[in-house]
């Protein structure tokens, strides 16, 4: 079982960048934890602040691989080209979101990637990324 995280931009930050929103831990801290609690699955991460390379990523990987996490960061709200990618692939995509989204600016209360992801988990901090491979667990092998 293989399931890619992709996160995109200005996730890198996390742990730095608005702490009160997004929490104090780095992705990379959070990341022994995530794979601990799931060692039969093969977890790999990405993460790019560029639409393009993420595509890239996508297309990379969501021909082969069990399912993919997918935290887009602002181009969830923005970008009909990831809309088109997610739902050209065959494995389910989880779409993640640190915050609650819908407790923020209006500006993030639409997804253009929602209507083509397996599900929508978001305003359980890093806790949220654990939440969604067990949603492609389930999906996939009713655990
Ligand atoms: C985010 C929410 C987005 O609105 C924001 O642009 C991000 C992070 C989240 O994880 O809560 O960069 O995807």
């Amino acid at each position: 079982m293989k399931i890619q995280i992709i996160n995109g931009p200005n996730l890198n930050l996390l742990g730095v960048r608005e702490p009160g929103i997004y929490g104090n831990s780095s992705f990379e801290s959070y990341l022994p934890q995530l794979r601990q609690r799931f060692p039969d699955v093969e977890i790999d991460c990405y993460q790019s602040n560029n639409e393009g390379r993420l595509i890239d990523k996508l297309q990379e990987v969501g021909f082969t691989c069990d399912g993919v996490v997918l935290n887009a960061g602002a181009y969830t709200h923005t970008s009909i080209a990831l809309h088109d990618c997610v739902r050209s692939l065959p494995c389910p995509v989880v779409e993640v979101h640190i915050s609650n989204v819908h407790q923020r600016e209006a500006f993030r209360h639409h997804s253009y990637l929602s209507p083509v992801c397996l599900g929508v988990i978001c305003g359980f901090g890093l806790k949220g990324y654990e939440l969604a491979v067990e949603g492609i667990l389930n999906a996939k092998c009713g655990v």
